[in-house]
């Protein structure tokens, strides 16, 4: 177990590296296996959920190694097995990815139905519905989603709703499909662009994607390439909420300004000024801020992993915000943490109604998801006094060192973690992926 202690009242200030996005790294680390070869994949974060899918991928007989520079190669020529581990699918939500790769691949995948953050009901059905239609013969025993096909076929799919999970899955499983796979109701995250784009490097013929409407039109065999991923927006807009809550003025590098519409909107109703160039983004913030409504959606509507740090933002804000969740059903847990720093937040089944309080007040909390994590820290940044948040190894799923960047921005707060540095390398989550060059 880890634990942060954050001395709030400190500003923010100075520039960040934005890092590469987890959720586009997830389905580009699985698209790579699709190729005979060796693929370079730069920018690709460190974070515990992507070592976890190296972790899978290597179970599954595909080469992945780190080198000096940080790139990672995925190397997919030994792709023979069709069953991964049920104590790694089970931590990653993203991992039943590699149902679509195995079904394209091998045509047979027996893949444990997948875990993830506790934030509602994550059924895979959608998932299911379209590997069948691509002619894939499925069901579900034990636990376990096993699936055959004698050489999926491609045909028009309608998803009942825009997921990005499901949209991912059936690219990659068309991607080597015959004949053409046409996507309707495809969710349009960058993440799904950036897939696509990294397929189409490869060989893959994807159109539309970004659109409501893909068109896959089957290869028989995708090329190993060389890709650098897009930066985490999720990361940026944690960054930009963080520095409106504590005050204080920040640059992020690397990021692309346009991913970040709708929060950059609502942080300006709320009184955040913000200045946006062509790859970086300065958000400056002083005083109380002004309540918003937020509903979150599909992109590019307010995203749900930004409502979380945007709710302890809104706890101090002069007047009352209501805040909806139409994505997850259960995204709202962290509330109650956040009352027992002082915030006045009622929730009714999706929405939150938060009146806003002058101030928040050090605690001890506990992180209850990946992104509440991120909204445990932004509001004990903020907050009068020592807040001592448990379970923050919660954050490496998904952010970098976050401790380390918040400190060298002024942050005054420090991890402590049950294990020394050196045992931390080892244990389970964290176990590096070898290292070659
Ligand atoms: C992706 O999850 C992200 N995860 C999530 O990020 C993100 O919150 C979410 O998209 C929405 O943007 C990854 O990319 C790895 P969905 P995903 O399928 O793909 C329902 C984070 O913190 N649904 O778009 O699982 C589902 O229950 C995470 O980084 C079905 O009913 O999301 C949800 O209500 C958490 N049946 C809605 O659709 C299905 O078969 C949208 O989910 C699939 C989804």
């Amino acid at each position: 177990m880890s634990k942060l202690v954050i001395r709030g009242g400190n500003r923010l200030h100075g520039d960040v590296l934005i890092q590469g996005s987890k959720n586009s790294a997830l389905g580009i680390l699985v698209a790579a296996a699709l190729a005979d070869g060796e693929s370079v994949l730069e920018n690709i974060p460190r974070h515990s959920d992507i070592i976890t899918m190296c972790h899978i991928l290597r179970e599954l007989g595909v080469g992945v190694w780190i080198d000096q520079k940080g790139r990672f190669h995925v190397d997919g020529r030994g792709l023979s097995r069709d069953k991964p581990s049920h104590g790694l699918v089970r931590k990653i939500r993203a991992s039943f990815y590699v149902a679509g790769l195995l079904l394209a691949r091998l045509g047979t995948a027996e893949v444990p139905l997948p875990g993830g953050c506790a934030i509602g009901s994550r059924p895979v059905d959608y998932h299911l519905r379209g590997f069948e239609q691509l002619g894939a013969k499925v069901s579900i025993e034990h636990g376990f989603m096993r699936a055959e096909t004698k050489g999926l076929v491609g045909c028009k799919l309608y998803v009942n709703r825009a997921s990005v999970g499901t949209t991912i899955n059936l690219i990659l499983a068309a991607s080597l499909a015959e004949g053409t796979t046409i996507i309707e109701n495809a969710a349009k995250e960058p993440e799904v662009v950036d897939l696509s784009i990294y397929l189409n490097t490869m060989g893959a013929k994807i159109r539309g994607a970004g659109t409501e409407v893909i068109k896959i039109q089957g290869v028989p065999k995708l090329e190993p390439a060389q890709y650098g991923i897009i930066a985490d927006r999720v990361e940026a807009g944690t960054f930009m909420i963080a520095t409106a809550a504590a005050g204080g003025e920040v640059t992020l590098h690397s990021i692309v300004p346009e991913h970040l519409r709708a929060p950059i909107s609502k942080l300006e109703e709320a009184g955040v000024q913000v200045e946006a160039g062509d790859s970086e983004l300065t958000v400056r913030a002083a005083g109380r801020l002004k309540p918003v409504d937020v509903e979150t959606g599909v992109y590019p509507g307010f995203p749900t992993d930004l409502q979380q740090p945007f709710v302890s933002m809104l706890a101090t804000a002069d007047g009352t915000s209501v805040v909806r969740e139409t994505v997850f059903s259960d995204r709202f847990r962290f509330v109650d943490e956040l009352v027992r720093m002082g915030a006045n937040i009622k929730v009714e089944q999706d929405t939150a109604i938060i009146r806003g309080v002058p101030r928040l007040t050090g605690a001890p909390v506990e992180m209850t998801d990946l992104r509440a994590g991120a909204a445990m820290v932004v509001a004990a940044l903020g907050a009068v006094g020592e807040s001592q948040i448990s379970a923050a190894e919660m954050l490496d799923r998904g952010y970098e060192q976050l401790h380390i960047k918040q400190r060298e921005h002024g942050a005054d707060l420090e991890r402590e973690d049950d294990l020394p540095e050196s045992e931390l390398e080892l244990s389970e989550s964290l176990s590096p992926i070898e290292v070659r060059g």
